[in-house]
């Protein structure tokens, strides 16, 4: 059994920040060793080194091609010999080398109820297709985008007069509950992959 895991990230970091905050309170039992970006001068790094944990950058646009981006960042992961890639809001997608370099031990965190509103603008689409309640999914990574078996996932309703902002303000707050969880189940080994599409929680 191992807790240590590493975190990507593109943007804000909010959702690092809800693991860091876990890890405080005592609720996770994680080792984050790592923090790494594709973009350098984000919120998630500045997030990372405030709270004392290596961050990192390896900036997409550097990189030749996404195989070198990939092998880039696997030669960090290894380093930091963590066990687990967490996905907080990291914008790319991910080649099945990297997949597969890390099988069934990548884990991400979307803002819709998948299979529906996958891709990179949910709320927006939610809002566009007039659905009455939106959520958020954490699942598996797999070679498909935001495709792999899902783990939990957490139901908010949408309001008539919701915007972008005020709906992914609420899922934000699903998501700050329900990935710490996710993350300690997946740590103490208590995912099962029944198979491709299947997750079962072991008591
Ligand atoms: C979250 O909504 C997450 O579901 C999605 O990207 C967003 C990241 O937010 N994958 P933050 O950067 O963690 O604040």
């Amino acid at each position: 059994m191992s807790n240590r895991i590493a975190v990507l990230a593109s943007g804000r970091g909010s959702d690092l920040q809800s693991l860091i905050d876990a890890v405080a309170a005592g609720s996770l039992k994680a080792d984050i060793r790592l923090v790494m970006s594709d973009k350098p001068g984000i919120m998630a790094l500045e997030r990372a080194e405030k709270a004392g944990i290596k961050a990192v950058c390896v900036p997409r646009k550097e990189c030749a091609n996404q195989q070198e981006f990939e092998e880039k960042m696997v030669a960090e992961l290894r380093k930091a010999d963590v066990e687990y890639v967490i996905l907080a809001g990291f914008m790319r997608i991910l080649s099945p080398y990297f997949v597969n370099e890390f099988k069934h031990k990548i884990v991400n965190i979307h803002p819709s109820l998948l299979p529906s509103f996958g891709g990179a603008h949910a709320h927006r689409d939610v809002l566009a297709y007039g659905t009455k309640v939106s959520g958020c999914t954490i699942h598996f990574v797999d070679e498909g985008m935001d495709h792999g078996p899902i783990i939990m996932q957490g139901a908010v309703p949408v309001l008539d007069d919701d915007t972008e902002d005020t709906l992914g303000a609420r899922v934000l707050e699903q998501e700050h509950k329900l990935y710490p969880q996710a993350v300690q189940l997946l740590i103490e080994e208590k995912l099962e992959i029944v198979d491709e599409r299947h997750v079962k929680i072991l008591k």
